[in-house]
């Protein structure tokens, strides 16, 4: 994607071959900061800490992360200890989980003189997958938004909701729930998103706002209390989030909050999609409530909130009463029952391990 009329990607090897760059997202919107990892400590930590974050990036970073790793210690030792150390980073996106065993399962039949350059090889292999899996993602969402825009009197907007970042910031590009609304709007369509804010952290208002307007795509921020209304008021044609897992059944894990929008969206008959690249696919899972782990996440996401004061500068300040207990559960899961489909890169299946199984040839 264009940033200031510069092609940027989240994830790039650093021009000097010694690291990987990235953008901080951490810094954005208000500064687009970029940071430089060299070492297995400097990604375990850009994955805690959300300078990257977004299933499909977390698990690209991983990829990176081993070939930063194994260029300090390559035993198998080194390898195992990159794996766990990655994999300890955050529990819910299984993409993470994807690339590390498929990095070790690559990397450790080979010599150990070998494994870096290998390592880094694969790096660029699942970066380059990452962005393909999501052109053809938004190839196969597209057709379902020509579909409400060609019920509509021309020129009307389609209204499509999100929630949490599911752009280009999620993924090495393109992104994936929004990659078929930047394709429908660069194919002329009369598109409007409505972006849920996403608390505690604010993806929807600080990322998914600032990739809509760098690209010019309407859109318009809202609290994520807001969702319902505006369905009930007849102000959304259709939802689209991302996914962190998606288990065998068509269970979809997302960013906290995703849930209360697929209730209102079967409440208010508006159709409710996830967009599910197969890399966010737990095939080992069918029981998306009670299987998959959902992350808990610092106290301080909810009781501190970081903000631009009126002289430019960046200041945090605190919402809640001191001595408030409180729980921060950053994901929830969306039975497959409430989701009208799956939108992977073989094409828009229903939310069913029939559905996923037909699409994957999986027995
Ligand atoms: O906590 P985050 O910002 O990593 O959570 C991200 C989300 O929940 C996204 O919606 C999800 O990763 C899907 S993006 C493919």
């Amino acid at each position: 994607m264009n940033v200031s009329g510069q092609a940027f990607r989240t994830i790039w090897p650093a021009a000097d071959g010694a690291a990987v760059e990235i953008i901080d997202q951490t810094q954005l919107p208000h500064a687009f900061v970029t940071a430089r990892l060299a070492t297995l400590a400097d990604t375990a930590h850009a994955i805690r800490a959300m300078l990257v974050r977004g299933a499909p990036l977390i698990g690209a970073t991983a990829a990176w992360g081993l070939w930063l790793a194994l260029r300090a210690d390559a035993s198998d030792a080194g390898l195992a200890h990159a794996h766990a150390t990655l994999l300890a980073t955050r529990p819910t996106a299984v993409n993470l989980r994807w690339a590390l065993d498929r990095g070790r399962s690559h990397l450790a039949p080979l010599a150990p003189g070998a494994r870096a350059a290998a390592a880094r090889q694969l790096a660029v292999e699942i970066c380059e997958e990452d962005v393909a899996l999501n052109r053809a993602l938004a190839a196969a969402g597209l057709p379902l938004i020509r579909a409400i825009a060609a019920k509509k009197i021309p020129g009307e907007r389609v209204n499509v909701l999100t929630h949490c970042n599911a752009g280009w910031l999620c993924a090495v590009d393109v992104g994936t729930a929004t990659a078929p609304i930047y394709a429908a709007h660069d194919a002329g369509l009369p598109i409007h998103v409505w972006v849920d804010e996403t608390r505690p952290r604010n993806q929807g208002a600080s990322l998914t706002a600032w990739e809509l307007l760098n690209h010019g795509v309407p859109h318009t921020v809202i609290v994520d209390n807001a969702g319902g209304h505006l369905m009930q008021r007849g102000q959304v044609d259709l939802v689209i989030v991302g996914t962190d897992r998606t288990t065998a059944t068509g269970d979809v894990c997302n960013k906290i909050g995703t849930y209360l929008k697929a209730l209102a969206a079967r409440d208010n008959g508006v159709p409710f999609y996830a967009a599910v690249p197969s890399p966010s696919i737990d095939w080992t899972l069918r029981d998306g409530l009670r299987e998959i782990p959902i992350e808990e996440r610092s106290a301080r996401e909810v009781t501190h909130l970081a903000g631009r004061l009126a002289d430019g500068s960046v200041a945090t300040v605190g919402l809640t009463p001191e001595g408030s207990p409180v729980a921060n559960p950053a994901f929830d899961v969306t039975p497959a029952r409430l989701v009208t489909g799956l939108i992977t890169e073989r094409g828009v299946c229903d939310a069913s391990e029939a559905g996923l199984r037909r699409l994957f040839h999986k027995v």
